[in-house]
């Protein structure tokens, strides 16, 4: 069966009033891409998608993406031609002591929903994968090749999609993007989306809140790591950019017959003081720290080796260097904060 379609026909977003999705939303919006969002908002915001609304062509679907019957009838009403899935729990930590949501969300839902896809006759798929599908770096930076040997349930679902995808692949020539994210940071202050996860665990908007004395001084796990200054290195990518890499994929996966795995990161990592010494830097107050023990689970260094995305997509990152990704973040947190 062939199940190209044409590359302006409507795309199904699942997940597309989270942070990385919301963000995808208005920038295709933008860019004149009709949009369909599901989302079941079980920790997206309705509100994300409204300036995507407000600039293009996007239906809101308020339901859940396993919803197979759901999904098939968005494709038929819609006449969708491809999808995007960003729907996912994203927390490590949440994922080591209850894998049991993990599993069901990121891994049952998701092929509830790629299977619906499948039945209804639409075959690209670009799909949110992580950096964390590779477990413990053998050798850095970090290329496509690298053993996939996840260390933590979150890393194992997706790289459990990912397998599910290439079988699809060849069975069906279902052709998918499988995008494994570095560490994903930054917002679309003028468009005010940006984080806003509950509880927030990530470095960016934690250190910004430090800086702003909200929430106390940041915890950093860490500092006896072999590293230049022994905390944590991390490939910090901007969202912008992420959206960017996903609208190229859909333009690959329409324009030739095949799927792809790619990191999305820059290949150059920043420490955990360089973002604190960042966003120091921006918001023009110190930030108030305490070293504390390591977290579990954290490697040293996760830094992307990302010619494949250059090279296949003609993907540069244009928003990610480090201050511009404090900023976007720091822009977005001062305007949620205002009255
Ligand atoms: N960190 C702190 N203090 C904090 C928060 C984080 O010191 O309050 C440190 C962490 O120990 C780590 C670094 O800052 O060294 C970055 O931590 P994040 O929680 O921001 O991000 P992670 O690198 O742990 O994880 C991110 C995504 C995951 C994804 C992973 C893949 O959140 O979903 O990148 O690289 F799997």
């Amino acid at each position: 069966m062939t199940i190209r379609g044409n590359v302006q026909s409507p795309i199904l977003v699942a997940g597309g009033a989270g942070f990385i999705g919301s963000t995808f939303v208005y920038l295709a919006a933008k860019a004149g891409r009709k949009l369909v969002v599901l989302d079941d908002l079980s920790t997206g915001h309705r509100g994300a998608v409204a300036a995507a609304e407000a600039v293009g062509d996007v239906r809101f679907v308020a339901g859940d993406v396993a919803d197979g019957p759901l999904v098939e009838e968005i494709v038929a009403e819609y006449k969708i031609g491809a999808a995007v899935h960003f729907a996912a729990r994203i927390e490590v930590g949440e994922s080591v002591r209850d894998p049991a949501q993990f599993w069901d969300r990121n891994f049952v839902a998701t092929l509830r929903f790629v299977d619906a896809l499948r039945r209804a006759g639409v075959g690209r798929l670009v799909f949110s994968s992580t950096a964390a599908v590779y477990g413990i770096p053998a050798r850095e930076p970090l290329d496509e090749a690298h053993p996939c040997a996840p260390v933590n349930p979150y890393g194992a679902t997706k790289l459990a999609v990912e397998q599910m995808l290439a079988s699809y692949d060849r069975a069906y020539q279902f052709r998918s993007a499988r995008l494994r994210y570095f560490n994903a940071a930054g917002a679309l202050p003028e468009a005010g989306l940006g984080e806003r996860h509950d509880p927030e665990t990530h470095l960016i908007p934690n250190v910004i809140a430090a800086a702003l004395g909200q929430g106390g001084p940041l915890s950093v796990f860490g500092d006896d790591f072999p590293t230049r200054d022994g905390t944590c290195v991390r490939d910090y990518v901007h969202v912008a950019d992420l959206a960017d890499a996903h609208l190229r994929a859909l333009d690959f996966l329409a324009e030739r017959d095949e799927s792809l795995t790619a990191n999305l990161g820059t290949g150059n990592g920043a420490t955990v003081r360089e973002v604190i010494e960042a966003a120091a830097a921006v918001t023009g107050k110190p930030v108030p720290y305490a070293i504390c023990g390591r977290r579990e689970g954290d490697p040293p260094t996760l830094v992307a080796a990302s010619g494949h995305a250059r090279a296949a997509l003609g993907w540069t990152p244009q928003r990610s260097d480090l201050t511009t990704i404090v900023e976007d973040a720091y822009r977005f947190f001062v305007a949620r904060n205002t009255p």
